[in-house]
């Protein structure tokens, strides 16, 4: 290389030093998957570091003890963490309303009823889907607390969607249904006839909208000023991916992003895109898309949980005033806020021929 182009390589490289940012995840949403394989992080100077969390459990104790900046999980959980727990969890927007949440058996198994004696493999028995499961089953006529199937805890989505395609867990114990969600609803859908899992109840049909993944972090972290510059940072280019997933004219390009983040073809893709940009269940939170939390949503895992005793809380406790947003309390909205307006003055583009 020529000494002036190597100079000049390094100023460029100088130029564009990324921040880091510790993300944890379940999955690859399709809004991380845009703003990931388009190029946004970068565009708006982050290196996000995708941490595959194996369960709620061990995710919690990472956003808690400093290991994540932030957390993509279901928003029950932080009922839980903050409710039950007095955990200082806090969640700063909604990132969708429990896209293709379903109840899915294997093969053999082709009716709720035919799970009575079954074991059901979930991330954690006291965990938000444990309860949506819970609700949806007794809308079978199946109970819980009167033994007609139980819990056995394996892990997140990933880890359970393997388990229920080798219709086994990894020490040969027989794996029988459990909940699904994007992308392994439709990736389950695209297997060859016969290893196809049965959808055997959507959870919409019981219960919509739910608010599910969740944006989430420490409270501390708001105290923090270089700490909330680089969440708002995240948050401004997820707004920018979310914006632009949601937007037709960009489908081409979201498809091509998807298939490229999940290994699958345009076909499955395609009905990935699908998937997440449901008008009810999808990455949105309607109506202006900027991760306002659904109160619907969330209030619907709350009466959920609660309806099969996950609560342990004080009697009286007011779960209306315990989900108003506000500094200190479960939701607080002022990292989206700055995020928007910083959306709002300098746009990311992504580049789709990047893939
Ligand atoms: C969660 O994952 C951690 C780390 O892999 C593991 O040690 C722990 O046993 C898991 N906990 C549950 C409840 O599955
Ligand atoms: C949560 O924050 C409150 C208020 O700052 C504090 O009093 C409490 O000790 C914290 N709880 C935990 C478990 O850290
Ligand atoms: C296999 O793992 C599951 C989930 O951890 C556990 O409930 C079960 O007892 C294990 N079975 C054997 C035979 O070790
Ligand atoms: C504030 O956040 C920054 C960025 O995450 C971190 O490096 C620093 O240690 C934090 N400061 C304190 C006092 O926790
Ligand atoms: C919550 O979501 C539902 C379903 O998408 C929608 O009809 C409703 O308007 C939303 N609620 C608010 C307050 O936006
Ligand atoms: C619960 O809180 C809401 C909002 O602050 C309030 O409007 C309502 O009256 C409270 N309910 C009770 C039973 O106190
Ligand atoms: C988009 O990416 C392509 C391929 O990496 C590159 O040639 C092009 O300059 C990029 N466009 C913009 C606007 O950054």
């Amino acid at each position: 290389m020529h000494p002036r182009a190597l100079v000049l390589a390094s100023v460029v490289a100088c130029s564009q030093a990324l921040d880091t940012i510790q993300y944890g995840a379940f999955i690859a949403t399709a809004t991380y998957s845009v703003a990931n394989q388009l190029g946004f992080f970068t565009e708006n100077g982050l290196e996000v570091i995708y941490n595959q969390v194996p369960n709620s459990t061990a995710a919690f104790a990472s956003i808690l003890d400093g290991e994540y900046d932030i957390l993509t999980a279901t928003v029950d959980n932080a009922l839980n963490y903050r409710f039950n727990q007095n955990q200082n969890v806090t969640v700063i927007g909604q990132l969708d309303q429990g896209p293709d949440l379903v109840l899915a058996s294997i093969p053999s198994i082709t009716s709720v009823e035919q799970l009575k004696g079954k074991p059901i493999i979930v991330d954690s028995p006291v965990s938000g889907y444990a309860y949506l499961l819970q609700d949806v089953l007794s809308a079978y006529g199946l109970s819980l607390a009167n033994g007609d199937y139980y819990f056995m805890t394996v892990g997140g989505t990933p880890q359970r969607y393997s388990a229920l395609i080798n219709e086994a867990l990894p020490n040969g114990t027989a794996v029988y249904a459990t909940i699904l969600t994007y992308p392994f609803t439709v990736e389950g859908e695209a297997l060859p006839t016969g290893e196809t899992p049965n959808v055997l109840a959507r959870i919409s049909e019981v219960v919509k909208p739910v608010t599910s993944s969740a944006f989430t972090i420490r409270e501390s972290s708001l105290s923090n000023k270089t700490e909330t510059a680089l969440l708002t940072r995240f948050m401004t280019t997820m707004h920018a991916a979310n914006k632009f997933l949601l937007n037709p004219k960009n489908k081409a390009c979201s498809i091509q992003a998807l298939s490229k983040q999940l290994g699958v073809s345009q076909a499955v893709a395609t009905q990935e895109y699908a998937s997440a940009t449901n008008p009810v269940s999808g990455e949105i939170s309607p109506p202006l898309n900027d991760f306002t939390v659904n109160q619907t949503g969330i209030m619907n895992d709350v009466v959920v949980r609660d309806k099969f005793g996950g609560f342990t809380v004080p009697s009286g406790f007011n779960f209306t005033e315990a989900l108003i947003p506000g500094t200190g309390k479960l939701i607080d909205y002022s990292v989206k806020k700055a995020a928007v307006a910083e959306y709002h003055r300098h746009h990311l583009n992504g580049n789709c021929t990047t893939i």
